[in-house]
């Protein structure tokens, strides 16, 4: 479900046109609409009403102050994996108790900062971590909660090798028959209160089923737990909800909720999610200028002015992302996003961006509407994972973004300047 649409032939973004914006502001462009954020993010809440959960969504998705602003205006908590991240929460104003924290790498510096803005709590990843994050504490005068990151062993076999994370042999989190002994070990620590599970099994999941089963090893852990005297009071069931990357890919939300909220009803556990390309990844599209066409052996390659650099997901992942002119003849205006559209006669093409690397590709043998030199293509799916990948490979300034309010556009970030790019390297110093 989103609000980008063909009026006449031509995208909207709610009620803004899409090529007069880009001509205002530039190409490429990451361009949210904000009713399709919202809209995710109080459908999940609705359908997980049963649980009351607190909802920290994931800022490593799509992490700009402004969006997270909105979500937190909403009630929303935020998952971070770093101090950049805390830094982003804490300059949108999201209160710092609704605020966990993951990730296996923390640093000294970062846990002082998450410790002194009171965050709601830790996911600890090892034992070596959680004994660092209580010493910290203990150093500083300091009390933190903690959830001990269980690897419940499910891997769900629809999930690219780079983006899984529940099976065994990950470096994420303690193998689930850890935990007992890491629960003897450290729940009795004064400064740093161990008190629940968090899981996270990788992402995108594109059925309920893998939660269901990582969420029944969890309480049968807890169980055990309990009934050797630990005080086990919340559960963090993580991320992963899928977003439409193809029209009607993933299933509902009431689909997911339909087989967790029964499983997690009257455990007496209060209950923590962290989606982020559930939320984001719809309300997001990339835009980007054609520059020049030409063919290559039978190939024919549609060049535009963004790459591998905005968009890494079908680089890394061989992700899909569907592509289409913002503005096309009503015969082309398509009636769904897949992968499969019956190719009403068109050519596939290659569609590469400017990088000087061959995998630099968005979409590999795909049918698309004849276009031309200045024609704007719209990348869908994009929020998510888009803008927080991108990097300055080749001295590429990076995209700017607008946030779309019905017919109101704001400019969220300005575009990169080349003096943005050699600015920190101005100043050689002595060290
Ligand atoms: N919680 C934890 C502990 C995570 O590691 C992640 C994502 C999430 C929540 C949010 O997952 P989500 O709901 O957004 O699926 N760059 C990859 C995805 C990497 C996911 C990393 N962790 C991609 O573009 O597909």
């Amino acid at each position: 479900m989103d609000w980008f649409d063909y009026r006449d032939g031509q995208l909207f973004c709610e009620d803004v046109n899409v090529d007069e914006l880009a001509a205002r502001v530039g190409t490429p462009l990451y361009l949210y609409s904000q009713r399709t954020l919202e809209h995710h993010y109080d459908a999940l809440n609705r359908a997980f009403a049963p649980l009351n959960p607190l909802l920290c969504y994931s800022i490593k998705s799509c992490g700009n102050i402004n969006l997270i602003r909105l979500l937190a205006n909403r009630g929303a908590g935020m998952d971070i994996v770093s101090g950049g991240e805390l830094y982003r929460a804490q300059q949108a104003g999201v209160p710092t108790n609704k605020i966990v924290y993951a990730g296996v790498g923390k640093t000294d510096s970062e846990i002082v900062d998450a410790l002194e803005a009171g965050i709601h709590s830790f996911n600890i990843e090892s034992e070596a971590e959680f004994e660092n994050i209580a010493a910290i504490a203990a150093a500083t005068g300091a009390t933190g909660r903690a959830m001990l990151r269980v690897n419940p062993d499910v891997a769900d076999p629809n999930t690219h090798a780079k983006t899984t994370t529940g099976a065994r042999e990950t470096k994420f989190g303690v193998d689930i028959d850890r935990a007992v002994r890491f629960f003897e070990r450290y729940s009795a620590h004064q400064h740093l209160k161990l008190t629940g599970i968090h899981l996270h099994i990788g992402s995108p999941i594109y059925s309920p089923e893998p939660y269901v089963r990582a969420i029944r090893r969890a309480l049968v852990l807890i169980d055990d737990l309990r009934s050797r005297g630990s005080t086990i009071d919340t559960l963090n069931i993580g991320g992963g909800y899928a977003a439409d990357y193809e029209s009607g890919a993933s299933p509902t939300y009431e689909d997911y909720a339909a087989a967790i909220v029964p499983l997690l009803q009257d455990q007496n556990l209060s209950i923590i999610m962290e989606p982020g390309r559930t939320i984001s990844g719809n309300a997001g599209i990339l835009i980007t200028r054609v520059q020049y066409i030409k063919t290559g052996g039978t190939k024919i390659f549609v060049i535009v002015d963004a790459g591998m650099h905005h968009l890494v997901r079908p680089a890394m992942y061989d992700a899909f992302h569907f592509i289409w002119p913002t503005h096309v003849v009503p015969d082309h205006v398509p009636a769904q996003r897949s992968a499969d559209m019956p190719n009403q006669g068109l050519d596939a093409v290659e569609v590469v961006g400017p990088i000087c690397e061959t995998g630099d590709v968005l979409a590999a043998h795909r049918a698309l509407p004849p276009v031309a030199r200045g024609d704007l293509l719209a990348v869908y799916t994009a929020g998510a994972y888009g803008m927080t990948m991108v990097s300055n490979y080749n001295a590429m300034p990076r995209p700017a973004e607008v946030l779309v309010s019905s017919d109101r556009a704001t400019l969220i970030r300005r575009r990169e300047t080349y003096d943005d790019l050699v600015a920190p390297e101005r100043d050689p110093a002595d060290v």
